[in-house]
């Protein structure tokens, strides 16, 4: 890693240090109505605005993507995924690396929940278009059916499947995560239950062309 990196993650992570320390211990015990969750979940989110924006929008320049309306079911596993280091660790995951250590400052389960309860509640935040060369939606619905299977055909995802929202999520997103599964830098760490599985679905992408046409399909299904 050269100097850059680890400076701006150094940067990240004093940052977050002093919005930690205004945040402050001790949180209630675990709360015991949905309304003290969301009140808890919505104070610990001033320690992922800096990347993710205030509207939970997500920001390209910092790799992070849109994540305000995700089910909470998805954003506590992934939580926890990032905590014990299942994702984000790998030495070229430039995006995970700098989430992980976010990770590790939600104390436990129950801030783990708060925090996921309180982005669901969040509204969805239309995202930009950002890739430099947008895919053909129609090539797309042919590669989509495999995805669909598990993501649902509208791309809203199944639960029973653990298979997140697709729709909603930014192009460079997309095509960063399909590409980040392509090489094995998500997906394969020892201990990740649903990566693998995601390994082998995008080998039906057999290039880039391809993961923009499916990233095309899955925008076109935006309501
Ligand atoms: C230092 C910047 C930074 C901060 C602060 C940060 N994140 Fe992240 N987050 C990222 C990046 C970058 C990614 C993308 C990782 C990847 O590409 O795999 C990410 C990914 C995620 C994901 C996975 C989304 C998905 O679709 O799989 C969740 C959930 C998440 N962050 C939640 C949070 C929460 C909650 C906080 C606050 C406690 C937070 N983040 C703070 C940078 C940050
Ligand atoms: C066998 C079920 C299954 C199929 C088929 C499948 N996926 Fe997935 N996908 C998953 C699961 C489960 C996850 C969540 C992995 C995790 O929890 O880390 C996922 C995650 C993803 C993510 C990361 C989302 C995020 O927010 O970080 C993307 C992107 C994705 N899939 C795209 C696709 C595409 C494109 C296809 C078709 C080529 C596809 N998936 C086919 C099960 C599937």
């Amino acid at each position: 890693m050269s100097a850059k990196p680890t400076t701006t993650l150094i940067t990240f992570a004093t940052m977050a240090l002093l919005v930690f320390m205004s945040i402050g211990f001790p949180s209630p015990a675990v709360a015991e109505d949905g309304a003290a969750d969301l009140a808890r979940g919505q104070k610990l989110f001033a320690l992922c605005t800096q990347c993710h924006s205030a509207n939970g929008g997500g920001d390209s320049s910092f790799l992070a993507p849109a994540i305000a309306g995700l089910p909470a079911w998805y954003v506590e596993n992934q939580l926890k995924n990032f905590k014990s280091g299942i994702r984000g660790l790998h030495a070229e995951d430039r995006g995970g690396l700098r989430m992980y250590p976010m990770s590790l400052w939600i104390r436990d389960e129950a801030d783990q929940k708060a925090l996921a309860g309180y982005i669901e509640s969040m509204p969805a935040v239309a995202t930009k278009r950002e890739i430099a060369h947008p895919g053909d939606a129609t090539k797309g619905v042919g590669y989509y059916a495999v995805c669909g299977a598990c993501h649902a055909a509208d791309g809203t995802g199944n639960k029973a499947m653990s298979a997140p929202p697709l729709v909603g999520m930014s192009d460079w997103y997309l095509f960063s995560s399909i590409q980040k599964y392509k090489t094995k830098v998500r997906g394969s760490a020892v201990g990740d239950v649903y990566g693998p599985a995601m390994i082998g679905m995008v080998a039906t992408l057999p290039n880039d062309d391809a993961i923009r046409d499916v990233i095309a399909h899955i925008q076109s299904l935006e309501k």
